[in-house]
């Protein structure tokens, strides 16, 4: 079955995520598959490769219940939390947004529209809770909410595509059946960290998980279920997979600034099996 939606096709994301994978979905997207039965992604955070992809037929998961709650939302009342984002909109200012970031609204939409709010004017579009669970980043330099290119009409469109479960990814790579295509982008953890960030990570994806991980892919390959992942460019990870995967390294350039000087190349894996 052709599970790609072309009329839907190279859609950008609506969240700002980090670890976004538009650059995958925009130089690598020869690499997916023409045909497969379901799209199923289990790490979905900003879902760059979904919306590119269109599939008819997903499931998405990610352990973010706030996430997964803003996409059910968007699946089913987009234009009640436009509504909403144009009020935030209207109101935003410094006082305004560590007002709402300080109140959790009881209303499903409500928190929709606080979460895409949030993401689109916090520090870089990052998110990180603190120990209780609450948003914590602090405001950032934008402050457009809504813009003219955003179309959470499509967006709607593609969701009602998709099953979306909020759970630990194990649940989602087990549920993969023959030709079914797996996308998988977990948080690059690694045995050995020497970067800030990826520590902060750890504690939420550790090694183990990352071991875990791999075992269930493993599993998947073997019922013949189309695996496409991505992983940090480094020796453990390359230990972990060498043996029973296809690792492609795919190098890209940081866009941060026209000056070649500046721009730094980057490495990531591409994990492949039964692809092809
Ligand atoms: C690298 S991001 C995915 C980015 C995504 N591909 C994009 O284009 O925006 C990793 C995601 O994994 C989620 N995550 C972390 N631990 C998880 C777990 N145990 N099970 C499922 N999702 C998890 C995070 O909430 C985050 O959204």
């Amino acid at each position: 079955m052709d599970n790609m939606n072309i009329e839907g096709r190279q859609a950008k994301p609506f969240l700002k995520w980090a670890g976004g994978k538009r650059w995958l979905a925009s130089s690598y997207i020869h690499l997916f598959p023409e045909t497969y039965e379901r799209y199923i992604e289990p790490f979905v955070g900003g879902g760059a490769v979904f919306f590119h992809l269109s599939p008819s037929e997903a499931v998405l998961g990610d352990i973010n219940q706030e996430l997964i709650e803003t996409y059910s939302a968007i699946k089913t009342n987009w234009r009640k939390v436009v509504e909403i984002l144009s009020r935030h909109q209207k109101k935003h200012s410094h006082d305004y947004y560590y007002r709402v970031r300080s109140l959790v609204p009881s209303s499903k939409i409500e928190r929709a529209a606080r979460f895409i709010y949030l993401n689109r004017t916090c520090w870089n579009g990052l998110y990180r809770v603190n120990l209780s669970g609450e948003f914590n980043v602090p405001i950032g330099t934008k402050t457009t909410v809504i813009s003219d290119d955003d179309d959470f009409e499509s967006w709607s469109k593609k969701l009602r595509q998709a099953k979306l479960i909020q759970s630990d990814f194990e649940i989602l790579v087990n549920e993969a059946k023959k030709n079914d295509l797996l996308f998988v982008d977990p948080p690059y953890t690694v045995t050995h960290n020497f970067n800030g960030f990826i520590k902060y990570n750890e504690r939420l994806f550790s090694w183990q998980d990352q071991e875990r991980l791999f075992h269930a892919l493993c599993r998947a390959k073997s019922r013949g279920v189309k695996i496409i992942a991505t992983n940090a460019f480094h020796e453990s990870i390359c230990l972990l997979y060498s043996k029973k995967f296809e690792l492609i390294e795919a190098k890209r350039f940081s866009g941060i600034s026209g000056d070649s000087s500046y721009r730094k190349s980057i490495e990531e894996y591409i994990i492949l099996a039964n692809i092809g």
